[in-house]
């Protein structure tokens, strides 16, 4: 029997196709009452773990399972999962409510759950439309009802706001959101930081395969330090007041200072204890895009390490001994 927990768990998964090794080593726990974004640069293994967590191809070794079990062992799955892998395998001449029946009767659910999903995806306006027809965005909000038709526990979602306008995007977050604070968990992957940042609670982020990164969204935004940018009368009289504060300074060729690790008020707080005046003050905006480009180059200079390995922490770095 499943135990219900909603977590899905991944243990020393491995996949290789023939020379390529498109998972390796890969373990997490995705945890129900959150959002969790897998996200990864193309190719890097995100849709490979998915379907092995979903039964459909088997690993190499280690092992994918479902509130305790397997895929393939758990009783009446499409209650307990919704998945969307794919939004193109529609047939075209169907309406979107056919579809759907066809669906619900194979999973032996009732027909009303045809009208909810289409309600809970704003798509019950075009139900009667044929799907040949549909925009991309409205395939991605149909293959989610598919996922919805049987009430599930667990949404496992590849790549979902693929071709969503921002409306869309900001629909789906809502909806997601909504979904994970009932108590349901959510799996996500995106190769697109910035279509997921606002959506994600957690991150589990992948690089050729292995894990680099799996913790809350708000640590790894916190990892990249921030710094303040100020303009001041007495530059000098201020870098001794900082640095007497304990912070760290940099002088930038414009001639502004980066006080490293503070934000602008605490800067202009001992500016004015010092007697100097700021004439610009500005807070650098944490790049996080540029942070997870250098998380899946392998670049870690510069970036704390966190422990324990599951919470918040970059795992084994990838590529080293050449291969990235
Ligand atoms: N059936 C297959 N046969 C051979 N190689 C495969 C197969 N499926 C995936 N791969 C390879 O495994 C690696 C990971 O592919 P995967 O589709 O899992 O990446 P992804 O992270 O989902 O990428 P994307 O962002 O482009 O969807 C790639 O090198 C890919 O070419
Ligand atoms: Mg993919």
């Amino acid at each position: 029997m499943h135990d219900g927990s909603g977590r899905i768990h991944v243990q020393g998964l491995n996949k290789r196709f023939g020379p390529v090794h498109a998972v390796q080593d890969l373990s997490f726990t995705v945890q129900p009452g959150a959002v969790t974004g897998f996200l990864g640069p193309n190719g890097a293994g995100k849709t490979t773990a998915l379907r092995m967590i979903l039964g459909l191809i088997t690993p190499t070794s280690g092992s994918a399972t479902i509130n305790g079990l397997p895929f393939h062992r758990l009783p009446n799955p499409g209650g307990i999962v919704g998945a969307v892998l794919d939004a193109h395998g529609f047939h075209p001449n169907r309406t979107a409510r056919h579809h759907l029946r066809c669906y619900a009767a194979a999973m032996n659910v009732p027909d009303s759950q045809v009208d909810r999903a289409l309600e809970l995806v704003g798509l019950a306006a075009a139900a009667d439309r044929k799907t040949g027809g549909f925009s991309l965005g409205m395939r991605q909000r149909l293959a989610l009802a598919t996922a919805l038709l049987g009430d599930p526990q667990i949404l496992v979602l590849d790549e979902p706001a693929n071709g969503l306008d921002p409306e869309g995007i900001a629909w789906l977050r809502g909806f997601l959101h909504a979904f994970a604070a009932g108590g349901r968990t959510v799996l996500m992957s995106s190769h697109f930081l910035r279509e997921i940042e606002n959506t994600v609670d957690r991150l589990v982020i992948i690089s050729q395969g292995r894990c680099v990164y799996d913790g809350h969204i708000e640590e790894l935004r916190a990892a990249q330090q921030a710094r303040a940018l100020v303009q001041a009368d007495s530059p000098d009289v201020l870098v001794g007041r900082v640095q007497q504060a304990g912070f760290g300074v940099e002088y930038l060729p414009d001639g502004r200072l980066a006080v490293i690790g503070a934000d602008s008020r605490a800067v202009a707080d001992l500016a004015r204890e010092a007697g100097v005046a700021l004439y610009a003050m500005q807070d650098e905006r944490i790049d996080l895009e540029q942070l997870f480009f250098r998380l899946t180059q392998g670049q870690y200079a510069g970036l704390p390490q966190y422990a324990p390995p599951m919470r918040g922490t970059w795992a084994d770095r990838p590529g080293e001994g050449g291969d990235v």
